[in-house]
C-alpha cells in the first residue's frame, strides 16, 4: 500500500511539485505502461481537489484510446484534432478549458463536467498519450494547475 498525504490546502506550486514526487515513486523501477498508468491516475486523484474525473488516453494508431481512468466510463476512441483532449493531442500543446460548453467540439463523458485540463505527454517530441482531468467546478484550471500537471506529463513519458 501506499499512503501519500495529500494536502489540499498546500499552495498549486507546492501540491504539483509533491504531486510528481509522489508520482516518481509510485512508478520507479515499474516498466508495465499499464500499471504505471493505472497508478498515476488514482495518486492525481488523490491529490489533486475538485475533481469528477482524471485519467489518460492512449495514442493508437493515429486517434486516441482510453486509459486507465478514474471517474465515470467515458468515451473510448477520441479523433486527434476532436474534443479538448483532441486538441492537446493535435496541437502537443496543454489546453485549459474554463467553461467546456464554450469549447467547440467539446465531448461531454461526465454531464457533470464543467471545466477541463488537458496535458499532452511527449517522448521524443511525439504526443504519446494525454492527461486529462475533469472539473464539475467552471473555471478550476489556471496556469499553474497546467505547470504543475506539465510535471506529471514529464513523469508519464518515462513511465508509459
Ligand atoms: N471531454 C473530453 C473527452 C474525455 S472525457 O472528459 C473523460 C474531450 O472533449 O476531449
Amino acid at each position: 500500500m501506499y499512503d501519500f498525504a495529500a494536502d489540499a490546502d498546500l499552495p498549486k506550486t507546492e501540491l504539483y511539485r509533491t504531486l510528481a514526487d509522489a508520482a516518481a515513486a509510485l512508478v520507479a523501477g515499474e516498466p508495465d505502461p499499464v500499471a504505471n498508468m493505472a497508478n498515476l491516475a488514482a495518486v492525481i486523484w488523490q491529490f489533486v481537489p475538485d475533481l469528477n474525473w482524471a485519467g489518460f488516453y492512449r495514442m493508437v494508431e493515429g486517434e486516441l484510446v482510453l486509459g486507465p481512468f478514474v471517474g465515470k466510463p467515458a468515451c473510448i476512441r477520441i479523433p486527434l484534432g476532436v474534443g479538448v483532449c483532441g486538441t492537446a493531442a493535435a496541437t502537443a500543446e496543454t489546453q485549459v478549458v474554463p467553461d467546456v460548453h464554450a469549447f467547440p467540439g467539446h465531448i461531454a463523458c461526465d454531464a457533470a463536467s464543467r471545466s477541463e485540463i488537458v496535458v499532452p505527454v511527449l517522448r521524443n517530441g511525439k504526443v504519446i498519450a494525454v492527461i486529462d482531468l475533469d472539473s464539475p467546478t467552471p473555471g478550476r484550471f489556471d496556469a499553474e494547475d497546467a505547470a504543475g500537471m506539465e510535471l506529471v506529463g514529464k513523469v508519464a513519458a518515462g513511465a508509459i
